[in-house]
């Protein structure tokens, strides 16, 4: 170091340094930067006054007076400016604020819809099968006697992968997969996706949820169809439920029928409803499984799990199962 005037110099331009480098402190990591730059072991400052013993001896007093004064108000502004900023950093932490309140997760009313119906059926002495998303033609159609030229392939229009692949349009193939595996007698349920080329609007959409069940034994007959669903129905919609079978048609079974049931929706009014299709196994049905129509007898039946969910839960659109809005999931805790 030469002179006193060149420490003079070096002093003033520390401070600007310091206060700038203070200025922009924002946490307490930064400050603590700034407090071994400005003042720690390799700071510019100690090394001056380690260096004061080579100044001549008269400034030697002076010199020590100034560089003990600019760093007493380092420490003093850094000292300072730590409490500042620890102030705040409570602030930001308010442990007076309430709690967040739990919040507990839920199954899906689907979820919740299926299982009621499986609990249902389990009671009735049905097991549970499961059949691929992606099925062959022949399950989806041919063998559930829906030929090539069928008009019922019209209704059900489909998704094909390729000629002879499609994604299911009705879980209804579970009962050919099912049959050609297995010897009767048989009494099983088959929940499971479908899907359809369908506008996706407030009663359709492209895949949605079906069940399918069915019944092979030797004597089985159209009295057991009508009280199995009928339990079923009252067990699902209540006691006092009115159940109506109406004639219809399927090409799988015969006699067919739709099944309808009395209900009293949002606005009131009592309406009959159509919930479920059903029938006695078509024998072409068992010949394509290799079952002896003379020795066997059975009856089918399907229904859409999220029309159940809707009508007996009043959600009025198919979509909002799918949408994932909170309002709608809380609304299914039970
Ligand atoms: N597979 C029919 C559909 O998707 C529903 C159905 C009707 C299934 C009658 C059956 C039945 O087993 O017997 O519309």
């Amino acid at each position: 170091m030469a002179t006193l005037e060149d420490l003079k110099e070096k002093v003033r331009s520390l401070r600007t340094e310091f206060q700038q480098a203070l200025a922009q402190a924002q946490d307490l990591g930064l400050l603590e930067q700034i407090r071994v730059r400005f003042t720690g072991r390799k700071s510019e400052l100690t090394q001056l006054l380690r260096s004061l013993k080579d100044l001549p001896p008269e400034s030697r007093r002076e010199a020590g007076e100034l560089l003990n004064t600019l760093k007493e108000e380092f420490l003093s502004a850094l000292q300072q400016k730590r409490q500042e900023l620890e102030a705040k950093a409570v602030q930001r932490l308010d442990l007076t604020l309430p709690a967040r309140p739990l919040t507990w997760g839920t199954l899906h009313l689907l979820t919740l819809t299926l299982k009621e119906i499986l609990e249902i059926f389990a009671g009735m002495g049905f097991t549970i099968e499961e059949g691929p998303n992606i099925e062959w033609d022949h399950y989806n159609f041919e063998a559930l006697n829906i030929p090539k030229y069928h008009p019922a392939r019209e209704t059900q229009s489909t998704f094909f992968i390729t000629d002879e692949m499609l994604l299911r349009t009705h879980t209804s193939p579970v009962q050919v997969r099912v049959m050609e595996r297995k010897s009767p007698p048989l009494r099983f349920v088959a929940p499971g996706r479908v899907f359809r080329v369908d506008p996706f609007d407030a009663s359709h959409a492209p895949a949605f949820f079906q069940m399918e069940g069915l019944y092979v034994d030797r004597h089985v007959t159209f009295a057991e169809l009508k009280g199995t669903l009928e339990a079923f129905l009252r067990q699902f919609f209540g006691e006092e439920t009115k159940v109506r079978f109406v004639p219809s048609h399927f090409p799988f079974t015969e006699p067919s029928a739709e099944v309808l049931i009395l209900w009293r929706g949002a606005q009131g009014r009592e309406q009959w409803l159509e919930v479920l299709g059903c029938g006695m196994v078509h024998p072409n049905v068992f010949r394509a499984v290799g079952y002896d129509p003379q020795e066997w007898k059975g009856f089918a039946f399907g229904f859409g799990i999220e029309r159940l969910a809707m009508v007996k839960y009043g959600v009025p659109d198919i979509r909002w199962f799918t949408e994932n809005d909170l309002r709608f999931l809380k609304g299914a805790r039970r």
